[in-house]
């Protein structure tokens, strides 16, 4: 289940319908030999949060995700006490138990409502998860010290009750789209990879193998017209979800071929700012296209 080389590990991601360069192939294999967590970095949409599914897929693993955002806290990460039950108890226990004995009771396993963090490190059903961990550089700067101890031992101390400990340690996946730079002392904990878009080969790869149907002359102009994007001076270039979802949207109009016309009237699957679509309107969709024809049919 665990791949054995670099190259089984890139041949079982890609089973998994995830193409990675050779680079992040390593890391990969190195993340799990080592048992490290893996720490993602890269433009939007270039495969982040994906690469935590197709990981959970390979290692037919559950995954549980943290989505971060400014404000996360504590009990919505890893833990909380369960006040409303702990009321109840305390009224049934009335006159029965010592005040010692309730209050260990109190805090005791039972009482505690476990969040993902707490779920990825004692698992109801016992099988190690893949723990994501995603956009990280959206919680709050306090919020990275307390990963500290969960990253380095997977264990998290919860003051009334104690330590708990991971039994098998979860394979770890942390992702950051660098709105603001993660502590340090987090990155040192994880092996580190920063996700760029990809090349023309490789997006064509992944194009073909996610939407096996499409015709070649299309996908290539696709990719050649994503790639042309992405070197123009934009506020926002298109990820590989926008590749993607552009290509869906061409099939869903049945186009062959791409034409001025069906470019400039489906940018905004593609582009989603206005300043961006408006360069790319009129003229300049025609003058891109006839540049990427002359390069992909080779002039
Ligand atoms: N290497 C890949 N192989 C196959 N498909 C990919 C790959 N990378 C990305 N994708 C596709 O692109 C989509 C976007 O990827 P994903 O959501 O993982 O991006 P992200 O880096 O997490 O972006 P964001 O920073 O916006 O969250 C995925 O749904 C997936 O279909
Ligand atoms: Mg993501």
């Amino acid at each position: 289940m665990r791949p054995d080389s670099i190259d089984a590990t890139l041949e079982s991601l890609r089973a998994q319908g995830y193409v990675a360069p050779r680079a992040l192939g390593t890391v990969v294999f190195l993340a799990l030999r080592l048992g490290r967590p893996l720490f993602l970095e890269g433009e939007p949409g270039t495969g982040k949060t994906e690469l935590a599914k197709a990981l959970a897929g390979l290692l037919d693993r559950p995954l549980i995700r943290l989505q971060c955002y400014e404000g996360l806290d504590l009990a919505a990460a890893a833990y909380e006490w369960n006040y409303a039950r702990q009321m109840v108890e305390i009224k049934l226990a009335q006159g029965q138990e010592s005040r010692e004995e309730l209050a260990r009771e109190l805090f005791s396993r039972r009482f505690l409502i476990a969040r993902p963090l707490l779920q990825a490190i004692d698992p109801p059903d016992g099988r190690a998860p893949v723990l994501l961990i995603d956009e990280l550089d959206r919680a709050d700067e306090p919020f990275e010290a307390f990963l500290l101890e969960l990253l380095s031992d997977f264990q998290l101390s919860i003051p009334e009750l104690g330590v708990i400990r991971a039994a098998e340690p979860p394979l770890v996946l942390l992702t950051s789209n660098r709105t603001r730079e993660v502590h340090d002392a987090v990155k040192r904990r994880c092996l580190y990879h920063w996700l760029d878009f990809p090349d023309a080969a490789r997006e064509l790869e992944i194009l073909r193998l996610r939407l096996p149907g499409i015709e070649s002359a299309l996908a290539q102009e696709i990719v050649a017209v994503v790639q042309a994007l992405r070197g123009m001076d934009l506020y926002k270039l298109p990820g590989l979800a926008e590749t993607l979802e552009w290509s869906r949207a061409l099939l869903e109009l049945n186009a062959l071929v791409l034409d001025p016309a069906t470019l400039s009237s489906t940018l905004g699957v593609l582009l989603k700012y206005q300043d961006d679509i408006a360069r790319l309107q009129g003229s300049e969709a025609a003058q891109l296209l006839a540049r990427v024809r002359a390069e992909t049919h080779g002039g």
